[in-house]
C-alpha cells in the first residue's frame, strides 16, 4: 500500500517536472561586466588582447547567470549542448567587440574561450528560456542598452584612477534603471580596492531590471578607485600574470 503510494506519487512528480520544463527553474539572473582597467591595475596584471583585436577598453561583457534566491546556482548543467560558434556566427563581430577577454580568465586572452565556458557553465542551465543563439544576443542587447561608462561619467565618475563612494556609484546606475546593481573589487597593485564587475539583476527570463534578491558580497571598500582605461602597451605582458615576489 505504501509502496504504491510511493509509487504514483513518483509518477505525478515526474509528470509535473517534464510539463514545466518551459518555465525557468532558477529564480533571477545576474548580467556581468567587467572593467578591463581593474584587470591591468590589479596585482595580477593583465594580458592584453592581441592587437588585432576589436575590443575596446570600455565595460565588457562578462556574462548573464541563473541564480538562486540563497545565493547559489546551477552550473554546467548539459553536457550534450556545448558551445557551437557556428550557431552564433552572424553575432561574432559585435561580440568581439562588446565580449572580448582581457586575460582575465584565459591567458593569453582568447575570447572564444570565455564564450565557450559562459554557455558551457551558464547557458546549458537556462534552456528553458534560451538556445545557444538568443543566449549571446541577450547579452549583447543589454550591453547596447545600457552604457555604464556613461550613465557613471553623467554622474562626474569617470575612469581617471580617483576614488569613488561606492553608494555614489551604486546610486549612479539606480537612477537609470531603477535598482542598484551588485559592485565587486579587486585591488591594485598597492592593495587599493578598485572597481571590476558590475551585476546587474534582472528578473528570470532576462527581461526586466528587478531589486536584486541576493546582492554578492563584492570585497569593497566605501571609497574605491575607478582605475583608467588599460592602454594595450602599458600592461604588463602577457607571459608575466603572475604576481612577483618581493625577496627582499
Ligand atoms: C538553494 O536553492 C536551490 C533551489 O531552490 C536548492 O536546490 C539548493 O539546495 C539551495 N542551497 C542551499 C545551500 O540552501
Ligand atoms: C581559443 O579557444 C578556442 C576554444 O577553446 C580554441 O578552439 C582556439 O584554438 C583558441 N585560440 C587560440 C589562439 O589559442
Amino acid at each position: 500500500m505504501r509502496g504504491i503510494i510511493i509509487v504514483s506519487f513518483l509518477v505525478l512528480q515526474s509528470l509535473v517536472v517534464s510539463s514545466s520544463q518551459s518555465a525557468p527553474d532558477f529564480n533571477f539572473f545576474y548580467w556581468v561586466t567587467y572593467w578591463p582597467g581593474a584587470i591591468c591595475e590589479s596585482q595580477k596584471g593583465c594580458c592584453p588582447p592581441p592587437p588585432e583585436a576589436k575590443t575596446s577598453s570600455d565595460f565588457m561583457i562578462h556574462g548573464l547567470w541563473p541564480q538562486f534566491n540563497n545565493g547559489t546556482w546551477p552550473a554546467f548543467c548539459d553536457q550534450t549542448n556545448l558551445f557551437d560558434i557556428s550557431k552564433v556566427s552572424d553575432l561574432i563581430s559585435r561580440m568581439e567587440r562588446k565580449w572580448g577577454e582581457w586575460g582575465v580568465w584565459t591567458c593569453p586572452s582568447n575570447e572564444t574561450k570565455l564564450w565557450e565556458h559562459e554557455w558551457d557553465k551558464h547557458g546549458t542551465c537556462v534552456q528553458s528560456i534560451f538556445d545557444q543563439h538568443s543566449y549571446f544576443h541577450t547579452n549583447l542587447k543589454f550591453r547596447q542598452k545600457l552604457d555604464l561608462l556613461n550613465i557613471l561619467k553623467q554622474s562626474g565618475i569617470k575612469p581617471n584612477d580617483g576614488f569613488y563612494g561606492l553608494e555614489e556609484i551604486k546610486n549612479a546606475i539606480k537612477c537609470v534603471i531603477g535598482f542598484a546593481p551588485g559592485i565587486e573589487c579587486n585591488e591594485d597593485v598597492e592593495g587599493k580596492k578598485q572597481l571590476f564587475q558590475i551585476y546587474i539583476c534582472l528578473d528570470n527570463y532576462a527581461k526586466e531590471f528587478v531589486e536584486c534578491p541576493y546582492v554578492p558580497d563584492g570585497s569593497c571598500a566605501s571609497k574605491i578607485k575607478f582605475p583608467k582605461s588599460p592602454k594595450t602597451d602599458s600592461c604588463t605582458d602577457s607571459q608575466s600574470v603572475m604576481p612577483s615576489v618581493s625577496t627582499t
